[in-house]
C-alpha cells in the first residue's frame, strides 16, 4: 500500500513554485480537439488527471507530448467520437468533452463522468443547455448518446453558475452558427483561461469571468500556445498549511488576482500575507484565530475547494469555527479522519462545527477525495507525531508532487511506494530523487 508519512510539529519555512492550474488545464485540454491542429501549453501541470486526459484524447486519435513543462496536442487525426468508461470514469472533467465533440464532429458518446465522490454531481444544466442549442440525446444507464446538425447560437440561462456546464457550452459554442450568449455563467477564474486559450487560437468570446459569456461562432481555429496560470487550490493548500503550522513561506509564482476568496478568511485567521516581486509571501500566527462563519459559495466567494483546507487549519484554531458548505453535499469526508486525529467536529446538516485549541495527534488516516487528501497533509503537518496518509493516488489527482512541494516548505514528508500500481507518478518522483 502507498502511503505518505508526515512528521508534524514544525513552522514552515521555505518557498515553493506554484504549479498550473488543474481545473483550468483539463477543460483546455478538451479545448484543444476543437482545432484539427496543434496547440501548445505551457506550465501544464503533470498531474494524473492530465495523464488520463491524454489517454482520452489519444484514444479519440489524438497525439499528444511533453516537451519539457509543454504539453502539445495535435488534433489533426481525431477520428473517434465514443469515449471508454475506464478512462471517463476516473474524473468529471471528461464530460467537458462532450461540448468539443459536438462542435468538431457533431456526435458524441459518452459514460456519465466519474471524480471525486462529493455529492450527487448531475449533469442536467449540461444537457440542457446543448439541446438549446440544437443537440438531441438519447440517455442510458451508463452512457450519453449526443448527435446535433449544425450547432446553433442562442441564449442559455443557467439556474446555477456550474463551472462545468458553463464549460461545456462554451466549447459547444466555438464553432456554432451565429452568437450564442452564456446568462447566470460561472465566474470561476478558469473560465476565463478556457476561454484566453480559446480566443488565443481565433475564437471569438468576450465577457469571460462575468456573468453574461458573448461567444460567436467562427468557422475554424488556428494553431497556438496559451500559458496555463498557477493553481489557485493549491497555492490556497500551502497559505492554509502555514495557517495551521505558523511560520514563513514564499510562494512563487501564485496567482494573487486567482485568490481574493480565500484573503478575507486568512486575514481573519491572523495569517499575514505580502507581495514581493514574484512571490507571495505568507506568515503564519502561533495559533490561528477561529472564524465565526464562513460559507463556501460560487467565485468571486470562499471556493468549495478550499473547505477542507480550512477546516484541517481551523482544528488547532484558538476558539470555535462553523463552516457551512454550499456547493456540494458530501463534502465533509474527513470530519471522521481528523477526528481520529483528535480533532473536535460536529457536522449539523451541511454545517461543521470545529471546536479549536485541539493540539491533533499523528495517526494513520486515509485519503477519499482529492481536496479532503491534501487537507490531512496540513493537519498532519501541525500534529504532534507522525501521521500516515493512504489513499494518497486520490492528491496526486490534482498535486504535481506535493512531496516536493511540502519538503521545500520545510515539512518532515516522505512517499512509501507500492510494488507496482500501474502508474509512472510514483517513479517519477523516486527518479527525481524527491521521495
Ligand atoms: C468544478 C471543479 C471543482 C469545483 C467545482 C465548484 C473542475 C474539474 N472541477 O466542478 O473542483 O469544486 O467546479 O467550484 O473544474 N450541478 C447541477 N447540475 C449540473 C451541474 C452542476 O445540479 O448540470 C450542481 C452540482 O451538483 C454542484 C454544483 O452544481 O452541487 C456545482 O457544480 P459545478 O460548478 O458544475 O462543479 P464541477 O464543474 O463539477
Amino acid at each position: 500500500m502507498e502511503y505518505l508519512e508526515i512528521e508534524g510539529g514544525r513552522p514552515l519555512s521555505g518557498q515553493v513554485c506554484i504549479q498550473g492550474s488543474k481545473n483550468a488545464a483539463l477543460p483546455i485540454l478538451s479545448a484543444a480537439i476543437l482545432h484539427g491542429g496543434r496547440s501548445v501549453l505551457h506550465h501544464c501541470p503533470r498531474i494524473r488527471d492530465v495523464e488520463e486526459m491524454q489517454k482520452i484524447l489519444r484514444e479519440l486519435g489524438c497525439h499528444t507530448g511533453w516537451e519539457g513543462e509543454a504539453l502539445w496536442i495535435d488534433a489533426s487525426s481525431l477520428d473517434s467520437f465514443v469515449i471508454s468508461k475506464k478512462h471517463a470514469e476516473k474524473m468529471r472533467c471528461s464530460i467537458t468533452l462532450l461540448g468539443s465533440l459536438l462542435g468538431r464532429l457533431g456526435q458524441a458518446v459518452i459514460p456519465y463522468p466519474g471524480g471525486c465522490v462529493i455529492g450527487e454531481r448531475p449533469i442536467d444544466l449540461h444537457l440542457q443547455g446543448l439541446r438549446e442549442m440544437g443537440v438531441s440525446f438519447t440517455q442510458g444507464e451508463e452512457l450519453v448518446e449526443a448527435r446535433c446538425g449544425k450547432l446553433t447560437g442562442t441564449r442559455i440561462s443557467l439556474r446555477f453558475p456550474s463551472v462545468g456546464a458553463t464549460e461545456n457550452l462554451i466549447l459547444a459554442a466555438v464553432l456554432a452558427q451565429g452568437d450564442t450568449w452564456i446568462l447566470g455563467a460561472a465566474q470561476e477564474p478558469e473560465i476565463l483561461e478556457l476561454c484566453s486559450f480559446l480566443n488565443a487560437l481565433g475564437a471569438k468570446i468576450s465577457g469571460a469571468g462575468t456573468p453574461s459569456i458573448r461567444i460567436t461562432g467562427v468557422k475554424e481555429l488556428h494553431d497556438g500556445e496559451y500559458t496555463i496560470a498557477s493553481d489557485r487550490i493549491v497555492a490556497g493548500t500551502y497559505l492554509m498549511a502555514a495557517a495551521a503550522c505558523g511560520g514563513e513561506a514564499a510562494l512563487l509564482r501564485a496567482p494573487v488576482s486567482h485568490m481574493q476568496g480565500m484573503f478575507p478568511v486568512l486575514h481573519r485567521m491572523g495569517v499575514e500575507l505580502s507581495r514581493e516581486p514574484g512571490a507571495l509571501v505568507v506568515r503564519g500566527p502561533k495559533r490561528c484565530r477561529s472564524v465565526t462563519e464562513i460559507h463556501t459559495a460560487p467565485h468571486p466567494g470562499f471556493p468549495t475547494d478550499m473547505q477542507s483546507p480550512l477546516m484541517a487549519a481551523l482544528c488547532g484554531a484558538d476558539g470555535v469555527s462553523r463552516i457551512t458548505e454550499t456547493i456540494f453535499e458530501a463534502r465533509f469526508k474527513i470530519v471522521e479522519e481528523l477526528r481520529s486525529m483528535g480533532a473536535q467536529i460536529q457536522v449539523e446538516d451541511h454545517t461543521a462545527v470545529i471546536t479549536g485549541a485541539r493540539k491533533l495527534s499523528g495517526c494513520c488516516v486515509k485519503a477519499r477525495e482529492l481536496r479532503g487528501g491534501a487537507a490531512l497533509c496540513i493537519a498532519a503537518a501541525s500534529a504532534q507525531g507522525v501521521t500516515r496518509i493512504s489513499g494518497c493516488q486520490y492528491i496526486f489527482r490534482g498535486y504535481e508532487n506535493i512531496i516536493r512541494d511540502l519538503k521545500k516548505l520545510g515539512i518532515v514528508i516522505k512517499y512509501h511506494q507500492p510494488m507496482t500500481d500501474g502508474w509512472d507518478g510514483p517513479t517519477r518522483i523516486r527518479d527525481r530523487g524527491y521521495a
